[in-house]
């Protein structure tokens, strides 16, 4: 199973490269930059990646950023996401960054966007191809997220697109309509995470107010049936992280996960890492445990694979629908 799940070209959606940040990294780069750390070993960095929901992940994920520094960090960070996420099958990665999360701590949003730029430039060295997806923190306000936003307008030919992350309970997507309308105004792709513990109502005004084309995890969709409709009828793909969702208590067991319910019911289903270093597993990791968890058939999750890329920003007529469709052709499914 683990063989041909990575022999499967696939789309990489829902990844913030901040969340591929590996402890070994992390000591790395403080030790680069003279910085102290709070964690004595690799081991003891580790054993803190126990969380109890959202708020507790994002608390220990805003801390291990803080060793960014330089173009060169956010350089190797990138390049050794994108070396993974290749060995997992990965030929597009669609990569969320969040710059608030440096520019807050005075590192400059040039740094960021070329650094990370700078690795996703030879991504065709690794027979991929990738766009970069500009996140707002939903934990600052609206108008910080619309100054952002400006702030990277001289850098647009980078952007695929905009998103919307960070703490979900009391901050509805409506705070952030203004950046998402100049977004839109630029031409930038639209996505949001929502439901992933915010409610169903979350997931609406993403769609109906932000005007979004995916929704970012969208678990709790399941508990409104006109919602899931909806997704259906006008085929909203949903960015779902089954390892994710386990380590932050948004589901209690891979078995009761509902993407098998909602694949069943119509929606475009994809499966994705989030912040792999922290969730202990990539891409392919959570194509495996998901696959186990809901007992799904070969044909189901080779489905999978191919909804990444349907789901995509690739055009419809892309060389690598061909190519999925001879690989999965070659595999008998
Ligand atoms: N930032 C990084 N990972 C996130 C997640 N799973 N939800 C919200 N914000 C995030
Ligand atoms: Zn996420």
């Amino acid at each position: 199973m683990d063989t041909f799940i990575r022999s499967l070209p696939k789309a990489e959606l829902h990844l913030h490269i901040e969340g591929t940040l590996e402890p070994e990294m992390l000591f790395d780069l403080a030790r680069r930059n003279g910085l102290a750390s709070s964690y004595g070993s690799v081991a003891e960095l580790r054993a803190a990646y126990d969380f109890s929901d959202l708020q507790s992940f994002l608390d220990i994920y805003y801390e291990g950023a803080s060793v960014l520094r330089t173009e060169e960090d956010f350089f190797d960070l990138t390049w050794a996401y994108l070396n993974r996420a290749a060995a997992d099958g990965v030929r597009r990665a669609e990569i969320f960054f969040d710059p608030q999360t440096h520019t807050e701590r005075g590192v400059s949003i040039e740094t960021v966007i070329n650094g990370i730029g700078g690795a996703l430039d030879r991504s065709h060295e690794l027979g991929m191809s990738t766009g970069l997806i500009l996140c707002f923190l939903r934990h600052l306000s609206g108008k910080q997220a619309l100054e952002t936003l400006e702030m990277a307008l001289p850098h647009r030919d980078r952007l695929l697109g905009v998103g919307l992350d960070s703490s979900e309970a009391g901050r509805p997507p409506e705070l952030f309509r203004a950046a998402y309308d100049l977004a839109r105004q630029e031409g930038l792709h639209l996505v949001a995470h929502a439901g992933e513990e915010g409610p169903p109502e979350y997931v609406w005004q993403a769609l109906d107010v932000l005007g979004v084309e995916r929704i970012d995890h969208g678990v709790r969709s399941i508990e409104d049936p006109v919602l899931v409709d909806r997704l259906v009828a006008d085929q909203i793909p949903l960015t779902m992280c089954p390892l994710s969702n386990l380590k932050l208590k948004v589901v209690d067991d891979l078995n009761h996960h509902p993407l098998a319910q909602l694949q069943d019911s119509g929606v475009l289903v994809t499966v994705n890492s989030d912040d792999p270093a922290y969730f202990g597993g990539y891409v392919g990791d959570n194509y495996v445990a998901i696959s186990a968890g809901l007992d799904l058939r070969q044909s189901e999750t080779a489905q999978l694979a191919r909804n990444s890329l349907t789901a995509s920003f690739i055009f419809d007529d892309d060389p690598l629908f061909a190519e999925f469709d001879r690989v999965a052709g070659d595999q008998k499914i």
